[in-house]
């Protein structure tokens, strides 16, 4: 065969692609690595010192990916040393710890750093995202529920896995996946492929809900100032019932968070004058 023609086809088969973990200290982002790399689980404690580097080889469909690896350190104090690693990622595993609220609110912060780092021009679109439930072994203390979880992934277009380094659930199934959609992405002329991001449902609507779940009284989830006039919380009800109602929304939890919203306005407006 043409040298020429053989070195094309050789380089459409194989690839080469960047990939990134973030998510607070402690979360396990080493152990799931280590756990799809050398199939084992290490118990004890140890933190990353700024970043970790491992190269390694995947096969997704007829294509040989090489996958290098930036594992980063998830305490505050190595931020000077990670920062210079996000640009140029094709891919982002993001881990919270279900058994830690802070680490999964922590999530979007990790955003807004990568975005920072990347700059204004990074376009969100060309980088696969995988959000790992992890620690879900540990089964009594867990604080983060699924829905919840999922929801926020989901409603950003990002894959989303209940993971275990300690068991391996879910562990090869999520990197299956990740890998794969880098690929989808690579042969999409870098663009995430749009039936990945179409979920059903908006980020509106699934930040509302979030919301919702989150408002410490009635006031609260309807978003009116405590002594808001009936007006006003009529108002504040609509707008809430037209993005949430369970004809219109399909996003997991709306039919919770509407209920609460029709609970909340009639216990308002039974002790408005
Ligand atoms: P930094 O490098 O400091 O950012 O932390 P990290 O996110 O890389 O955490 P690491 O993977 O080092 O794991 C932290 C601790 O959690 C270790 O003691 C792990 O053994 C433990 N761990 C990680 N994943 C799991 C899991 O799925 N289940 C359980 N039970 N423990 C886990
Ligand atoms: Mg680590």
């Amino acid at each position: 065969m043409d040298s020429n023609v053989q070195k094309r086809r050789e380089n459409k088969k194989s690839l080469r692609v960047k990939v990134i973990s973030l998510g607070n200290a402690e979360v396990g982002k080493s152990c799931i690595i280590k756990r799809y790399c050398e199939k084992r689980f290490v118990p004890k404690y140890l933190a990353t010192i700024g970043i970790d580097y491992g190269v390694t080889k995947v096969q997704v469909r007829d294509r040989e990916i090489k996958v290098n690896i930036f594992d980063m350190a998830g305490h505050p104090f190595f931020y000077e040393v990670r920062n210079e690693f996000y640009k140029d990622s094709q891919g982002v595993v993001l881990v919270y710890d279900v058994g830690l609220r802070e680490s999964f609110d922590a999530l979007d912060s990790w955003l807004g750093e990568m975005k920072q780092e990347m700059g204004s021009m990074v376009n969100m679109e060309s980088i696969v995202f995988v959000v790992c439930a992890n620690k879900v072994d540990l089964t009594k203390r867990r604080v983060v529920d699924e829905g919840v979880g999922r929801l926020w992934a989901e409603s950003r277009g990002f894959h989303y896995f209940e993971t275990s380094a300690q068991s391996g659930e879910g562990i090869s199934e999520m990197f299956q996946a990740f890998f794969s959609s880098i690929t989808d992405m690579c042969e999409n002329g870098g663009k995430r492929p749009v039936a990945e991001v179409s979920v059903g449902f908006t980020k509106e609507q699934a930040d509302t809900i979030r919301r919702i779940r989150n408002s410490k009284d009635s006031w609260d989830m309807l978003g009116v100032k405590p002594g808001a006039t009936r007006e006003e919380v009529n108002k504040a009800y609509r707008k809430l019932a037209v993005l949430l109602h369970p004809d219109k929304c399909v996003a997991p939890g709306s039919e919770d968070a509407f209920k609460a919203v029709v609970n909340a306005r009639t216990s308002l407006l039974k002790n408005i004058k």
